[in-house]
């Protein structure tokens, strides 16, 4: 029964004692995106996680940003407040299964979405995350690539590059929910908007929109461009940056089903609980952490 505003003193205090930082990721509920020192995008909150001095940090995301921030920066507590937010996506692809079909592409570069686990990382020469994997993609030249996990944003980025690549069968249980009626609707209900949508979505609607793009992208684009209404096709946390940042502007979430049950997991009370018993702890075996850290580096790397 707390009040938002009760548990925020809280959090605020807890943090200064602990000498913490609170990242959220735009999926995150409105609330907790209101208590975090940085909300972003997953390639901003891997930077924000490499370039902290903070002694912890609480990742309001899924298991693999926290995991990613473990990996990035060992010696910090990294804590996912909600131990469960799993991403279904990054439990499609297992470094076994990867390992087998490296053996079947020999001479292929592997390059994997950071949506994904510290050990199918491991197995990877370079992460990319929505907003960097056109650029990733291109500094491998013309190697053969297999991309993994997802099969939109692979599909996606093949095209806009006119590179085939081969493509891991995975892809967002949230995203995939979208359908192109749904956008064909929307577009009859709001004829002067603008369709947003992120690269996870299937194929039959990206290629539908307007614009492509990471949710820092999206947001980006609705501040920059003329247009007033916009139908957005990704996860529903987006709406309160939207909303935040363009006052004047319009936004229908194109469907009610853009909702990620894990990004939802995390709530105020388990924000300032993880804050309270430094738990749930990320960590990454160091076998593990080093092999993952050399593909996430490079990544960043490339500025
Ligand atoms: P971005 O914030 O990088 O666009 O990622 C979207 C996502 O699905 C994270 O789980
Ligand atoms: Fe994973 Fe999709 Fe949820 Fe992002 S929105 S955490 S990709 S299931």
């Amino acid at each position: 029964n707390e009040t938002f505003e009760t548990l925020a003193r809280e959090i605020a205090d807890l943090k200064r004692e602990r000498k913490a930082v609170i990242l959220a990721h735009y999926y995150q509920r409105p609330e907790v995106q209101d208590v975090a020192d940085f909300v972003g995008d997953s390639l901003q909150l891997s930077r924000q996680a490499a370039g902290t001095d903070a002694e912890v940090v609480v990742f309001c995301g899924v298991h693999f940003m926290a995991e990613s921030a473990a990996i990035l920066s060992p010696e910090k507590t990294v804590l996912l407040p909600e131990a469960e937010a799993g991403c279904p996506m990054a439990e499609m692809v297992d470094a076994e299964s990867l390992r087998l079909r490296k053996r079947s592409l020999p001479g292929s570069k592997v390059v994997c979405y950071v949506n994904s686990s510290a050990d199918v990382k491991a197995e990877c020469d370079v992460c990319c995350t929505s907003s960097n994997a056109a650029k990733v993609v291109e500094s491998l030249g013309t190697s053969p690539v297999l991309f993994v996990p997802d099969k939109n944003l692979g599909l996606y980025v093949s095209e806009k590059l006119g590179k085939p690549m081969d493509l891991w069968p995975g892809f967002c249980l949230t995203h995939d929910r979208l359908a192109s009626s749904d956008i064909t609707e929307a577009r009859r209900a709001h004829p002067r908007a603008k369709v947003i949508v992120h690269p996870e979505c299937r194929e039959e609607v990206w290629r539908l929109a307007d614009y492509v793009g990471s949710t820092a992208g999206l947001i980006r684009y609705a501040q920059t461009t003329e247009a007033e209404e916009f139908i957005v096709g990704t996860e529903s946390g987006i709406l309160h940056q939207l909303q935040s940042t363009c006052p004047d502007k319009k936004f229908y979430l194109a469907s009610d089903k853009l909702v990620c049950r894990n990004m939802k997991a995390t709530t105020l009370v388990k924000v300032r609980d993880a804050l309270r018993n430094l738990s749930p702890r990320i960590t990454v075996a160091e076998e593990t952490r080093l092999k993952a850290k050399a593909a996430l580096d490079r990544m960043l790397e490339l500025g």
